[in-house]
């Protein structure tokens, strides 16, 4: 836990409900972008509360070896949240999977950040977490989402149909998926 990670321009973190106030600062100017994309939010999710347990619901995760979240931070600014990269869902055994979700601020989009952070969060879920497969379901209108993606050598396997509640509708998702290149 609390290991950093850099890029040429970006510090990647994980937090603890310590950081609280950060996280509710960037969900807060991110109500309306992120609405279209995400689950519905309760009013409550815009609470220090609501993100001090979320927090320390992640770190328990992490521990119990479930999920790792990054927060993206421009390096020299680690005040601001400007992102996230999360891998949910690890399956171990026979599987060595998870599923990958991310999210920038808005004022952020367009400048490469996100692709920059994903590369390395992939590569150190491979290289240090030994995963075999991540997968990131994206619904087909999502075309920023399907471009980071592609960019990255992720792999079209298909529509799955209504399969995650996103902003309060049942909504279909292509699969993409990324091997890890060790185990070709
Ligand atoms: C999905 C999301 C993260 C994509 O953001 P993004 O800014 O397009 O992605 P990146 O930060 O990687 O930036 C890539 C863009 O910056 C441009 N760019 C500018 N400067 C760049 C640089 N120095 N290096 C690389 N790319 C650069 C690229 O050309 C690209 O633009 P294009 O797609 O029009 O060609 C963002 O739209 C978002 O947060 N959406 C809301 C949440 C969401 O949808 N999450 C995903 C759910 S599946």
């Amino acid at each position: 836990m609390n290991k950093t990670y850099c890029t040429d321009r970006l510090v990647l973190k994980q937090l603890d409900s310590n950081d609280a106030e950060l996280v509710l600062d960037y969900y807060i100017r991110n109500k309306e972008f992120l609405k279209e994309w995400e689950a519905e939010r309760e009013d409550d999710f815009y609470t220090l509360k609501s993100q001090k347990l979320q927090l320390e619901q992640d770190v328990e995760s992490y521990k119990r070896g479930s999920s790792i979240k990054f927060w993206i931070f421009k390096k020299g600014d680690e005040e601001n949240i400007i992102g996230c990269v999360s891998f949910q869902n690890i399956l171990r055994s026979i599987m060595q999977s998870c599923i990958l979700g991310y999210k920038l601020d808005f004022s952020e989009t367009g400048k490469g950040y996100l692709g920059e952070a994903l590369k390395k969060a992939v590569h150190v879920m491979f290289s240090e977490y030994y995963l075999h497969r991540i997968e990131a379901p994206v619904m087909p209108k999502n075309t920023s989402s399907i471009n980071v993606l592609k960019r990255l050598g992720f792999v079209n396997e298909g529509i799955t149909n209504k399969m995650m509640k996103v902003d309060g509708a049942w909504e279909d998702h292509i699969r993409w998926s990324l091997l890890n290149p060790a185990h070709e």
